[in-house]
């Protein structure tokens, strides 16, 4: 599952598989510029942290298109660029990679002295496609690592999708599991559905069902249950920023997920690669939270589930501390505690 991020071969659009339809249907969403491209990121067409990152990546080679169209008329493009690069990287809040993919473009614009609009365009297309084929290749390396945190005959407890489709390809927490099971390791997963959005129920279970890894969607609150029953052998999730001391956000109910694995003995692991981490944050307490329209909790599609007038609480993340962690896997290898130093060892220098 490769091509839910695809550029065209005119090089004019994004084209982007709709994962808000999905497993209903296959649908495709095309940007076209800047305002396609959010509306893209904030929508959840595309989600997941490496993927909203490549994702931006070629969204600033797009801007670069609008700007010039900007320019033909006074030829001033550079305020407005600048303005179009602000916007996509505020799209969303949490995942750094969002932020990390803008500036690596920025900082090849800032390294190129005075480049033609043509110019800069033409580079950024070239590194966008650099970090759609980078991403993938890392997530198999941090499968190949992770994979031996699985054993033969393991469930695998997974929250959200941190699958191929939260990436450019094979996936950070889905990628180890991949990897395991490529091995041969007769492994079993269960999936978080995943409220609100249920990217477990609806992502996590279309992909690993469409490859014949055997999945099972369990509804979240049946966690303690099931590590209860002795039914779930590893936990396994990805994350959307780590600050320097190992504390990881994720998807909301994360953070529940590592408490009750904590309470029942079961290892619990965060696979992400070096773009995830945020060294310039001490702590998880630092992470912004987005907090997503109401709309999202108080309907199930078009069907309202919870009287009018009555608020709810839509944060979209957690943050699990670092102490309920007991590795990090990052195609670095994989990182134990105390984290602050095996971090700053790994990925100091990413
Ligand atoms: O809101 P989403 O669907 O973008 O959240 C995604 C997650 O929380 C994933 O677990 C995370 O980005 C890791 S993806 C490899």
């Amino acid at each position: 599952m490769t091509d839910h991020i695809a550029f065209s071969a005119d090089r004019h659009a994004l084209i982007l598989l709709d994962q808000r339809f999905l497993p209903d249907r296959e649908e495709y969403f095309v940007c076209r510029n800047t305002a396609d491209t959010v509306y893209a990121l904030q929508t959840m067409v595309v989600r997941g942290a490496p993927a909203i990152g490549v994702t931006a990546a070629y969204g600033c080679y797009l801007a670069a298109r609008e700007a010039a169209e900007a320019a033909a008329s006074d030829g001033a493009w550079k305020d407005r660029l600048a303005a179009l690069l602000t916007e996509l990287e505020e799209a969303r809040p949490t995942a750094v990679n969002l932020r990390w993919a803008v500036s690596r473009l920025r900082g090849q614009w800032q390294a190129m002295s005075d480049p033609s609009l043509d110019a800069l365009a033409s580079a950024w297309l070239c590194t966008a496609q650099d970090m759609h084929a980078e991403d993938i290749e890392i997530n198999k390396a941090m499968g190949k690592n992770g994979a031996d945190c699985i054993a033969d005959g393991d469930t695998v407890m997974t929250h959200c999708n941190a699958g191929a489709l939260a990436t450019a390809g094979y996936g950070t927490a889905l990628g180890v599991i991949r990897a395991a099971f490529e091995q041969g390791k007769r492994i079993r997963v269960i999936a978080n559905e995943t409220r609100p959005f249920l990217q477990g129920a609806r992502l996590t279970a279309y992909e690993l069902s469409k490859e014949g890894i055997p999945v099972t969607v369990a509804c979240d609150n049946a966690v303690g249950h099931l590590m209860k029953q002795g039914m779930v052998q590893k936990v396994v999730v990805g994350a959307d920023r780590i600050a320097a001391n190992g504390d990881a956000a994720n998807k909301i109910g994360t953070y529940t997920v590592a408490l009750i694995a904590k309470a029942h003995g079961v290892p619990f692991y965060v696979a992400a690669p070096a773009s995830t981490f945020d060294l310039s944050l001490a702590s998880g307490d630092l992470i912004p939270i987005e907090n997503r329209t109401p709309r999202e909790v108080t309907h199930v599609g078009e069907h309202r589930i919870i009287p009018e007038n009555v608020p709810v609480y839509n944060y979209a993340f957690d943050v699990t501390p670092a102490d309920l962690i007991s590795g990090i896997i990052t195609e670095k290898g994989v990182l134990t505690a105390p984290y602050a130093a095996s971090i700053r060892a790994a990925i100091g220098g990413k």
